[in-house]
Protein backbone atom coordinates (compact mmCIF):
# COMPACT_ATOMS: atom_id res chain seq x y z
CA UNK A 1 0.00 0.00 0.00
CA UNK A 2 3.00 2.38 1.03
CA UNK A 3 4.72 1.33 -2.06
CA UNK A 4 1.85 2.49 -4.10
CA UNK A 5 1.16 5.47 -2.55
CA UNK A 6 4.77 6.66 -2.53
CA UNK A 7 4.68 5.73 -6.62
CA UNK A 8 1.69 7.74 -7.26
CA UNK A 9 3.33 10.98 -5.24
CA UNK A 10 6.40 10.17 -7.63
CA UNK A 11 4.13 10.28 -10.68
CA UNK A 12 2.26 13.49 -9.43
CA UNK A 13 5.91 15.14 -9.08
CA UNK A 14 7.10 14.10 -12.44
CA UNK A 15 3.95 15.35 -14.10
CA UNK A 16 3.94 18.87 -12.06
CA UNK A 17 7.68 19.19 -13.14
CA UNK A 18 6.85 18.91 -16.53
CA UNK A 19 4.03 21.19 -16.66
CA UNK A 20 5.76 24.10 -14.83
CA UNK A 21 8.79 23.37 -17.41
CA UNK A 22 6.30 23.46 -20.35
CA UNK A 23 5.05 26.86 -19.20
CA UNK A 24 8.70 27.96 -18.78
CA UNK A 25 9.09 27.04 -22.48
CA UNK A 26 6.37 28.75 -23.92
CA UNK A 27 6.78 31.82 -22.08
CA UNK A 28 10.32 32.31 -23.30
CA UNK A 29 9.56 31.45 -26.69
CA UNK A 30 7.16 34.31 -26.47
CA UNK A 31 9.16 36.98 -25.39
CA UNK A 32 11.77 36.49 -27.62
CA UNK A 33 9.34 38.13 -30.51
CA UNK A 34 7.20 40.09 -28.20
CA UNK A 35 7.81 44.26 -28.61
CA UNK A 36 7.42 45.83 -25.00
CA UNK A 37 5.58 49.13 -25.41
CA UNK A 38 6.57 52.07 -22.72
CA UNK A 39 3.12 53.12 -21.83
CA UNK A 40 3.55 57.02 -22.41
CA UNK A 41 7.23 56.32 -21.61
CA UNK A 42 7.95 54.09 -18.19
CA UNK A 43 5.09 56.47 -16.94
CA UNK A 44 5.23 53.70 -13.92
CA UNK A 45 8.68 55.37 -12.89
CA UNK A 46 8.55 58.94 -14.19
CA UNK A 47 6.03 61.42 -15.13
CA UNK A 48 3.62 60.12 -18.36
CA UNK A 49 4.34 61.60 -22.06
CA UNK A 50 7.93 63.76 -20.61
CA UNK A 51 11.41 63.52 -21.97
CA UNK A 52 12.06 61.79 -18.59
CA UNK A 53 9.65 59.01 -18.84
CA UNK A 54 11.06 58.43 -22.20
CA UNK A 55 14.77 58.15 -21.59
CA UNK A 56 13.82 56.32 -18.76
CA UNK A 57 11.87 53.82 -21.42
CA UNK A 58 15.20 53.47 -23.54
CA UNK A 59 17.50 52.90 -20.39
CA UNK A 60 15.30 50.05 -19.42
CA UNK A 61 15.65 48.58 -23.28
CA UNK A 62 11.56 48.90 -24.43
CA UNK A 63 11.49 48.29 -27.64
CA UNK A 64 8.65 51.43 -28.14
CA UNK A 65 7.60 54.14 -26.04
CA UNK A 66 3.94 55.22 -26.90
CA UNK A 67 3.08 59.12 -26.43
CA UNK A 68 -0.35 60.92 -27.12
CA UNK A 69 -0.49 63.79 -29.30
CA UNK A 70 -3.20 66.44 -29.01
CA UNK A 71 -3.18 70.22 -30.84
CA UNK A 72 -2.16 73.50 -29.05
CA UNK A 73 -4.17 76.79 -29.31
CA UNK A 74 -2.37 77.81 -31.97
CA UNK A 75 -1.99 74.75 -33.80
CA UNK A 76 1.23 73.05 -32.51
CA UNK A 77 1.52 69.30 -32.08
CA UNK A 78 1.92 68.85 -28.22
CA UNK A 79 2.33 65.42 -25.88
CA UNK A 80 0.08 64.93 -23.41
CA UNK A 81 -2.61 62.44 -22.63
CA UNK A 82 -5.57 64.52 -21.32
CA UNK A 83 -7.49 66.88 -22.97
CA UNK A 84 -7.11 69.01 -20.08
CA UNK A 85 -3.83 70.02 -18.03
CA UNK A 86 -4.95 69.82 -14.76
CA UNK A 87 -3.67 66.29 -13.64
CA UNK A 88 -0.56 66.22 -14.96
CA UNK A 89 0.87 69.76 -14.59
CA UNK A 90 0.20 72.71 -12.49
CA UNK A 91 -1.91 74.38 -14.15
CA UNK A 92 -5.39 74.00 -15.01
CA UNK A 93 -7.53 74.32 -18.28
CA UNK A 94 -7.96 72.58 -21.55
CA UNK A 95 -4.88 72.29 -24.09
CA UNK A 96 -6.96 73.33 -26.77
CA UNK A 97 -7.26 76.56 -25.59
CA UNK A 98 -3.62 77.23 -24.68
CA UNK A 99 -1.05 78.43 -26.73
CA UNK A 100 2.49 76.05 -27.05
CA UNK A 101 3.97 79.04 -25.01
CA UNK A 102 1.65 78.77 -22.29
CA UNK A 103 1.96 75.36 -22.19
CA UNK A 104 5.39 75.13 -22.59
CA UNK A 105 4.97 77.23 -18.60
CA UNK A 106 3.99 74.45 -17.27
CA UNK A 107 5.37 72.16 -15.06
CA UNK A 108 4.94 68.36 -16.10
CA UNK A 109 6.84 66.58 -13.33
CA UNK A 110 6.25 67.87 -9.73
CA UNK A 111 3.07 66.18 -9.50
CA UNK A 112 4.72 62.94 -9.86
CA UNK A 113 7.48 63.48 -7.79
CA UNK A 114 9.91 66.65 -6.65
CA UNK A 115 12.84 65.13 -8.31
CA UNK A 116 10.89 65.84 -11.42
CA UNK A 117 9.94 68.87 -11.15
CA UNK A 118 10.59 71.59 -14.03
CA UNK A 119 10.16 68.78 -16.86
CA UNK A 120 8.04 70.38 -19.65
CA UNK A 121 5.03 68.94 -22.40
CA UNK A 122 7.03 68.38 -24.97
CA UNK A 123 6.16 68.77 -28.43
CA UNK A 124 6.03 66.12 -30.91
CA UNK A 125 8.69 67.81 -32.83
CA UNK A 126 11.13 67.72 -30.12
CA UNK A 127 10.26 63.88 -29.33
CA UNK A 128 11.12 62.76 -32.24
CA UNK A 129 14.47 64.73 -32.88
CA UNK A 130 15.51 63.47 -29.75
CA UNK A 131 14.64 59.59 -30.43
CA UNK A 132 14.21 58.97 -34.19
CA UNK A 133 16.39 55.93 -34.54
CA UNK A 134 16.70 55.28 -30.68
CA UNK A 135 13.52 54.19 -30.25
CA UNK A 136 10.80 52.81 -31.84
CA UNK A 137 7.96 55.23 -31.20
CA UNK A 138 4.12 54.45 -30.92
CA UNK A 139 2.10 57.83 -31.78
CA UNK A 140 -1.80 58.02 -30.54
CA UNK A 141 -3.99 60.40 -31.85
CA UNK A 142 -5.41 61.37 -28.88
CA UNK A 143 -9.15 62.88 -29.24
CA UNK A 144 -8.16 63.75 -33.13
CA UNK A 145 -12.31 64.76 -33.64
CA UNK A 146 -11.17 67.84 -31.49
CA UNK A 147 -8.66 68.47 -33.89
CA UNK A 148 -9.32 68.81 -37.39
CA UNK A 149 -6.16 68.57 -39.81
CA UNK A 150 -4.07 66.83 -36.83
CA UNK A 151 -3.45 63.81 -39.00
CA UNK A 152 -1.84 66.20 -41.88
CA UNK A 153 0.11 67.72 -39.10
CA UNK A 154 1.36 64.80 -37.76
CA UNK A 155 1.99 63.25 -41.19
CA UNK A 156 4.39 66.44 -41.96
CA UNK A 157 6.35 65.99 -39.11
CA UNK A 158 7.15 62.17 -40.09
CA UNK A 159 7.73 63.26 -43.23
CA UNK A 160 10.39 66.06 -42.69
CA UNK A 161 12.66 63.86 -40.68
CA UNK A 162 12.06 60.82 -43.57
CA UNK A 163 10.24 58.85 -41.22
CA UNK A 164 7.97 57.93 -43.28
CA UNK A 165 10.40 55.66 -45.14
CA UNK A 166 9.98 52.05 -45.09
CA UNK A 167 13.51 51.89 -43.94
CA UNK A 168 12.85 54.17 -41.18
CA UNK A 169 9.85 52.74 -39.85
CA UNK A 170 10.11 52.10 -36.51
CA UNK A 171 7.24 54.67 -35.99
CA UNK A 172 3.67 53.42 -35.55
CA UNK A 173 0.48 55.80 -35.53
CA UNK A 174 -2.59 54.71 -33.65
CA UNK A 175 -5.57 55.65 -32.23
CA UNK A 176 -9.47 54.65 -30.87
CA UNK A 177 -10.88 57.02 -33.50
CA UNK A 178 -10.46 54.65 -36.67
CA UNK A 179 -11.19 57.17 -39.10
CA UNK A 180 -8.68 59.52 -37.99
CA UNK A 181 -6.31 56.16 -38.75
CA UNK A 182 -7.61 55.78 -42.29
CA UNK A 183 -7.01 59.49 -42.71
CA UNK A 184 -3.51 58.97 -41.87
CA UNK A 185 -2.71 56.16 -43.82
CA UNK A 186 -4.54 57.96 -46.83
CA UNK A 187 -1.77 60.47 -46.57
CA UNK A 188 1.53 58.48 -45.57
CA UNK A 189 0.55 54.89 -46.74
CA UNK A 190 3.76 53.56 -45.69
CA UNK A 191 3.84 54.29 -42.21
CA UNK A 192 2.45 51.48 -39.87
CA UNK A 193 -0.82 52.41 -38.41
CA UNK A 194 -2.81 51.05 -35.67
CA UNK A 195 -6.36 50.65 -34.40
CA UNK A 196 -7.14 50.95 -30.83
CA UNK A 197 -10.27 48.61 -29.31
CA UNK A 198 -12.11 48.12 -26.11
CA UNK A 199 -14.38 45.92 -27.47
CA UNK A 200 -14.27 42.15 -29.45
CA UNK A 201 -13.79 42.82 -33.24
CA UNK A 202 -15.57 40.55 -35.37
CA UNK A 203 -14.39 38.61 -38.39
CA UNK A 204 -15.97 41.60 -40.63
CA UNK A 205 -14.51 44.37 -38.52
CA UNK A 206 -11.11 42.65 -38.75
CA UNK A 207 -10.98 42.61 -42.44
CA UNK A 208 -12.40 46.22 -43.04
CA UNK A 209 -9.50 48.09 -40.35
CA UNK A 210 -7.21 45.89 -42.44
CA UNK A 211 -7.73 47.56 -45.70
CA UNK A 212 -5.68 50.76 -43.58
CA UNK A 213 -4.56 49.20 -40.62
CA UNK A 214 -1.39 46.73 -39.57
CA UNK A 215 -2.34 46.83 -35.72
CA UNK A 216 -5.27 46.08 -33.77
CA UNK A 217 -4.28 47.13 -30.04
CA UNK A 218 -7.04 45.71 -27.78
CA UNK A 219 -7.69 46.31 -24.03
CA UNK A 220 -5.88 43.35 -22.17
CA UNK A 221 -8.80 42.11 -20.91
CA UNK A 222 -9.87 40.92 -24.41
CA UNK A 223 -6.91 39.10 -25.19
CA UNK A 224 -7.70 35.38 -26.01
CA UNK A 225 -6.22 33.33 -28.31
CA UNK A 226 -8.68 33.07 -30.37
CA UNK A 227 -9.32 36.84 -30.89
CA UNK A 228 -5.38 36.88 -31.20
CA UNK A 229 -5.66 34.46 -34.26
CA UNK A 230 -8.04 36.15 -35.63
CA UNK A 231 -6.05 39.18 -35.71
CA UNK A 232 -3.44 37.49 -37.31
CA UNK A 233 -5.16 35.74 -39.97
CA UNK A 234 -6.13 38.87 -41.29
CA UNK A 235 -2.63 40.04 -41.39
CA UNK A 236 -2.24 42.39 -38.35
CA UNK A 237 -0.63 42.64 -35.13
CA UNK A 238 -1.98 43.07 -31.84
CA UNK A 239 -0.10 44.94 -29.30
CA UNK A 240 -2.18 44.85 -25.93
CA UNK A 241 -2.87 47.77 -23.07
CA UNK A 242 -2.17 48.37 -20.38
CA UNK A 243 -0.27 46.08 -18.26
CA UNK A 244 0.25 47.68 -15.00
CA UNK A 245 0.93 44.30 -12.65
CA UNK A 246 3.65 41.27 -13.62
CA UNK A 247 0.44 38.41 -13.58
CA UNK A 248 -0.84 40.19 -15.99
CA UNK A 249 2.19 39.64 -18.35
CA UNK A 250 2.14 35.70 -18.88
CA UNK A 251 -1.69 34.91 -20.32
CA UNK A 252 -0.80 37.59 -22.49
CA UNK A 253 2.46 36.08 -24.00
CA UNK A 254 0.61 32.84 -24.24
CA UNK A 255 -2.04 33.97 -26.28
CA UNK A 256 0.50 35.40 -28.65
CA UNK A 257 0.18 38.73 -28.39
CA UNK A 258 2.98 40.39 -30.48
CA UNK A 259 3.77 43.55 -28.18
CA UNK A 260 3.00 44.90 -24.35
CA UNK A 261 1.97 48.18 -23.77
CA UNK A 262 2.86 49.00 -20.12
CA UNK A 263 3.84 50.96 -17.57
CA UNK A 264 6.50 49.19 -15.92
CA UNK A 265 8.75 47.56 -18.82
CA UNK A 266 10.60 45.75 -16.99
CA UNK A 267 7.54 43.28 -15.89
CA UNK A 268 8.07 41.87 -19.76
CA UNK A 269 11.73 42.23 -20.48
CA UNK A 270 12.25 40.51 -16.63
CA UNK A 271 13.39 37.26 -18.21
O1 LIG B 1 -1.56 52.58 -26.18
C1 LIG B 1 -2.70 52.17 -25.51
C2 LIG B 1 -3.21 53.15 -24.52
O2 LIG B 1 -2.43 54.30 -24.51
C3 LIG B 1 -4.63 53.50 -24.67
O3 LIG B 1 -5.18 54.16 -23.56
O4 LIG B 1 -5.99 56.07 -22.28
O5 LIG B 1 -3.67 55.29 -21.98
O6 LIG B 1 -4.32 56.49 -24.04
P1 LIG B 1 -4.75 55.56 -22.96
CA1 LIG C 1 -2.24 56.50 -25.13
Amino acid sequence: MRKILSTGLIAILVMSLFFVADGDVLASQNTKSVQTVAHRGASGYAPENTMAAFEKSVEMKADYFELDVQLTKDGELIVIHDTSVDRTTNGSGKVKDMTLEELKHLDAGSWFGEEFAGEKLPTLGEVLDAYRGKSGILIELKSPSLYPGIEEKVAAELAKRNMDKPHNNKVIVQSFDHESVETLHSILPSVPTGVLVSYTMSDEQLNEVARYSDYVNPGKWLITSDFVDRIHENGMEAQAWTVRDIDSVDPLLEAGVDGIITDYPDYVNRR
